[in-house]
């Protein structure tokens, strides 16, 4: 990760506040919908501008460092893909965790890292070598298994809500409701209105997502695929062979939060097991 190391040190003494709230995820499992969708709630289904960009809004904390988001007005909004035990939270704090099953999200870290050129050596990389990478734990912000495990186990907490991806992907406006909620019995009756609710939708869906996509990132060499990318669940069987649906299943089986991934995402383990069958 290319990040100033004063910041990311600085990040790691961030006292978060009791009327913070966190999005937090490991990298490619939505992060940035669920920034939108937040940003949007918030504000009454304005979208952010052509020429605003999300990081200055919803910063993301081990990148831009504590001082910056200690300059944020209330409530502050922080992004974070620091594991459960690297962040300083308040018992009130609230965190917005965002999971994504292991399989698609290999396969977008991996169009991510082969298009961030100035980051990563990695555009000529194949998807067999990353997954590698991805089921050992050495590709940026870490280990995926870590990452989820510490955060599942805060499931049930007060002040944590766990969504998903997928989720997302088969119901949005649901999601949008529980976030809501999460945020207080104002934004509730907020986003009961249909008009507000119609915006948020719209603005935050992919169509709209994929239009000006320096708000949510650099830009990217000719030939590599956009931020806003694909956006379905299941474009893991385009790249996966058996083999590496089998050992990946064969991850999430040893892993802590094994019997959560399997509750969270049953069809998607039971059609990873039929395709690892080949
Ligand atoms: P894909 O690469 O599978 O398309 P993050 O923000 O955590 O980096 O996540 C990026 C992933 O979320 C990418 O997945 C991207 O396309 C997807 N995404 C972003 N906005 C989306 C939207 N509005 N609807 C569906 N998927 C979206």
């Amino acid at each position: 990760m290319g990040f100033p190391v004063d910041g990311f040190e600085s990040a790691l003494r961030y006292d978060a506040r009791p009327e913070d709230i966190f999005i937090s995820t490991y990298p490619k499992c939505g992060t940035t919908w669920m920034q939108h969708l937040v940003w949007l709630i918030l504000n009454g289904g304005e979208p952010l501008g052509p020429e605003q960009k999300m990081t200055e809004v919803i910063p993301h904390l081990e990148e831009v460092g504590a001082e910056v988001v200690g300059r944020l007005p209330d409530p502050r909004v922080i992004k974070t893909h620091l594991p459960v035990g690297l962040v300083r939270l308040d018992p009130w704090t609230r965190v917005i965790y965002v999971a994504r099953n292991p399989f698609d999200c290999a396969v977008s870290f991996f169009h991510h890292t082969r298009g961030f050129v100035n980051h990563y050596d990695f555009a000529g990389g194949t998807f067999e070598d990353y997954l590698e990478c991805f089921i050992s734990g050495e590709v940026d912000f870490g280990d995926y298994f870590e990452n989820v495990s510490g955060w599942l186990a805060r499931r049930g907490e007060r002040r944590f809500l766990l969504t998903t991806y997928e989720r997302m992907s088969e119901d949005s406006g649901r999601v949008v409701r529980d976030v809501a909620e999460f945020l207080g019995p104002a934004l509730r009756r907020a986003v009961a209105d249909e008009e507000l609710m119609a915006k948020i939708l719209r603005h935050s869906g992919f169509a709209a997502m994929s239009k000006d996509q320096l708000r949510w990132a650099s830009a990217r060499p000719e030939g590599m695929p956009p931020f806003v990318r694909r956006g379905v669940v299941g474009d893991w069987k385009t790249y996966f062979s058996p083999e590496g649906a089998r050992r990946l299943i064969e991850r999430v089986e040893a892993c802590p939060a094994a019997l959560t991934m399997e509750a969270i995402w049953p069809d998607i383990m039971a059609e990873a097991r039929d395709f690892a069958r080949g």
